[in-house]
């Protein structure tokens, strides 16, 4: 029992009441923080669902696509080649541009395809042991007839001290051909060379330097996302989707690295992408 009069009672009394209101409050935030992880919980497994069915809609809209796309450049091959009878100039003409078109939107249904099947965790990698020349040999004949006539040099370095790698070539190939397709869009005159050099005793970097209208600091940033695209005078000319550098950091991911930029706008831009120059056979996940 308290005694109302020992003071010393009084502030027990007076701490115990605190303790119990300090107690009550606690209580209530944390009914409030389990609330907001319930909230919190609901919307990633909606937002999960909607990227679900985000991935679901490219890969069949892509897909359903291709057919079409198909044959519209089959029938304009074979108006081009002249095997039902001979066209005119103009019509000569207008079939390219057909072909050229089609075979733009092509290109993005391949890539909106390749993006849905990684998000849906459908895209797996096939390492195999192969050497690094022969792939700029393969990049390099891939460039010739773009490059062929043009203000810009396509220049691959001798890459030296690289062991043969083990990872997926066709993957690398492909990053590779993304930074250098940019490369030569975005570079009005000079050069586009590209190296190779080891990073450390584990790592390799491939390296796409231009010398082409760069790309301010503050739009690095977001340059891997999905359709980023900097607006440019250049931009305005050139179409283009805006999925290739999205499709290079994914595919980085996949082969257990990393893609980045540097740049300065009006000198030029330097993309690259680190990776294991032999993938690890555990690590190599089929996400
Ligand atoms: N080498 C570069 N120099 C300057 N800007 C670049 C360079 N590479 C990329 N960019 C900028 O980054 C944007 C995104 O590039 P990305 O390859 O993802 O798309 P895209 O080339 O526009 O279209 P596509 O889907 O056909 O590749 C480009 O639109 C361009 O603004
Ligand atoms: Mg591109």
């Amino acid at each position: 029992m308290t005694d109302s009069s020992d003071p010393d009672a009084q502030l027990i009394e007076r701490l115990q009441l605190e303790n119990e209101s300090l107690r009550v409050e606690l209580e209530e935030t944390n009914q409030g923080v389990l609330a907001l992880y319930a909230e919190l919980d609901s919307q990633a497994e909606a937002l999960r669902q909607a990227s679900d069915l985000k991935s679901r809609f490219l890969s069949y809209m892509s897909h359903e696509f291709r057919t079409p796309l198909g044959s519209i450049l089959s029938i304009a091959r074979l108006l081009s080649d002249e095997l039902d009878g001979p066209l005119n100039e103009e019509q000569h003409r207008q079939i390219a541009f057909i072909r050229s078109a089609a075979g733009e939107l092509s290109d993005m249904v391949g890539d909106l395809l390749d993006l849905a099947k990684i998000e849906a965790g459908r895209i797996s990698i096939s390492p195999a042991w192969f050497d690094m020349l022969d792939l700029f040999s393969a990049l390099r004949g891939m460039f010739r007839p773009i490059v062929e006539g043009d203000a810009v040099d396509l220049i691959f370095e001798e890459p030296e001290g690289i062991p043969r790698l083990y990872t997926d070539d066709k993957k690398l190939a492909q990053i590779l051909r993304n930074f250098i397709s940019n490369a030569l869009k975005f570079t009005p005159a000079g050069e586009v060379r590209v190296s190779a050099q080891m990073l450390n005793a584990r790592e390799v970097r491939f390296a796409v330097a231009d010398t082409g209208i760069g790309i301010p600091a503050d739009l690095q940033a977001n340059l891997f996302e999905d359709f980023s695209q900097v607006d440019s005078p250049l931009q305005k000319r050139l179409r283009g989707t805006g999925l290739g550098l999205a499709l290079c950091k994914r595919f980085a991911e996949l082969l257990g690295g990393y893609v980045g930029v540097d740049s300065v706008p009006g000198k030029g831009s330097v993309f690259y992408v680190v990776i294991p120059h032999a993938i690890d056979a555990g690590a190599a996940h089929d996400a």
